[in-house]
């Protein structure tokens, strides 16, 4: 089912926690809210769900505004980062609860109860009350007792957060097969970018209030709209270098670096004085000889994670990641000389913070 937020906010006394919110959620999408701590993510699902009232604004879940309608009318499920289940009730019984009290006929519980199950593969523990279950298997017995329901809309806060790494990862994957299977309608709040990149189909980056972008994963990352998004989607995250473009010289001027800049980039600046440079990790090339255009750099430290190593560097009075293959091994203190990939630019407009247009693709 479509739900749609339209100029949305929510002020708690003078406080604004959601900033005039336009979203819409397509029939069977995934979309994921994605920022940093008090960015609004929980409120904006709160309203949703009808427990939290929007200041102003409407809400639409199908065609139906929901603005004025009771949550428990709402016909829709949410999935919290603690699982709240009933203590003095079995599995079975706490997956079948929102069957009954919605007056689903007895003849039709225990089917719907064993395909829940059967889905989150929970059978064997339905005899079971919550505290005989470990931190990953309550998450499961929480999501069935979502699902069960049939909802038009799953909302989901964090609901893997109080999980182990390991598990973490294997319920990710569990999340993604069960929307493969389900195609329900979802909206997932998480301040994890990996879940947020392998879970949705579309990622709205969210920052006091307000979305900062809505797109898909690999746009998110590929081409992000503003410095914010670029700094917080990815890890370690992407560099930035403050400078001014010398056009004459055709160059970069920073304040400890400078380096030419190729066509296609300056294509792009021709309208910019001072510009901030983005440069994921991986778009920084380390090597140990001089090179022409190459900017002396050393070690501060490396970080070698088995499959790929980070090399922390100072250039000057300022700090680069880069990312290499996992052979590098190279020395605290060792002089290197770096380069930034050129494609892989990102340009941001120092004051307002917005990327600078790519501008036509240059023929290779
Ligand atoms: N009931 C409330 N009264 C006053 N302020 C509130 C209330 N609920 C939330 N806030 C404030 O609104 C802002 C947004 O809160 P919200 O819970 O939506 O953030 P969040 O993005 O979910 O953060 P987190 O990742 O920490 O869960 C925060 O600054 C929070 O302190
Ligand atoms: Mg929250």
């Amino acid at each position: 089912m479509k739900v749609t937020y339209i100029d949305v906010s929510k002020h708690f006394g003078s406080f604004q926690a959601v900033d005039r919110l336009n979203l819409k959620i397509e029939t069977g999408e995934f979309l994921v809210l994605l920022g940093p701590s008090g960015c609004g993510k929980t409120t904006t699902l709160r309203m949703l769900a009808g427990l939290e009232e929007a200041s102003s604004g409407d809400i639409t879940i199908g065609e139906v505004c929901v603005n004025q309608v009771a949550p428990r009318d709402r016909d829709v499920a949410m999935v919290f980062q603690s699982y709240a289940l009933y203590p003095h009730m079995t599995v079975e019984e706490n997956i079948s609860y929102p069957l009954k009290v919605r007056k689903i006929t007895r003849a039709e519980i225990p089917g719907r109860v064993s395909k829940a199950a059967d889905l989150l593969g929970i059978h064997g523990l339905l005899k079971r009350r919550p505290k005989e279950l470990s931190g990953g298997q309550r998450q499961r017995v929480a999501l069935a007792r979502a699902i069960v329901r049939q909802p038009r809309v799953f909302l989901m806060d964090e609901p893997l957060s109080n999980l182990d790494a390991q598990l973490r990862l294997h319920m990710r994957g569990e999340l993604k097969r069960l929307q493969y299977e389900l195609g329900t309608t979802t909206l997932y709040v998480t301040h994890d970018q990996a879940e947020a990149m392998t879970l949705a189909h579309r990622v709205a980056v969210m920052d006091g209030g307000r979305i900062k972008q809505l797109d898909t994963p690999l746009n998110i990352y590929q081409r992000p709209a503003n410095r914010f998004v670029a700094g917080f989607v990815g890890s370690p995250r992407m560099n930035f270098v403050e400078g001014k473009i010398d056009l004459g010289e055709r160059k970069f001027v920073g304040h400890t670096m400078a380096f030419p800049l190729q066509p296609q980039v300056l294509s792009r600046v021709a309208g910019q004085q001072r510009l901030t440079l983005g440069i994921r990790p991986e778009g920084v090339r380390v090597s140990l000889q001089q090179f022409e255009g190459g900017i002396p750099a050393s070690i501060y430290v490396s970080e070698a994670l088995g499959n790929e190593t980070f090399l922390f560097l100072n250039v000057g009075s300022e700090k680069i990641v880069a990312r290499t293959d996992a052979t590098a091994r190279i020395d605290i203190e060792t002089k290197v000389w770096i380069s930034f990939d050129q494609q892989a630019l990102h340009l941001f407009d120092p004051l307002t913070g917005d990327r600078v247009p790519d501008g036509p693709a240059v023929p290779s």
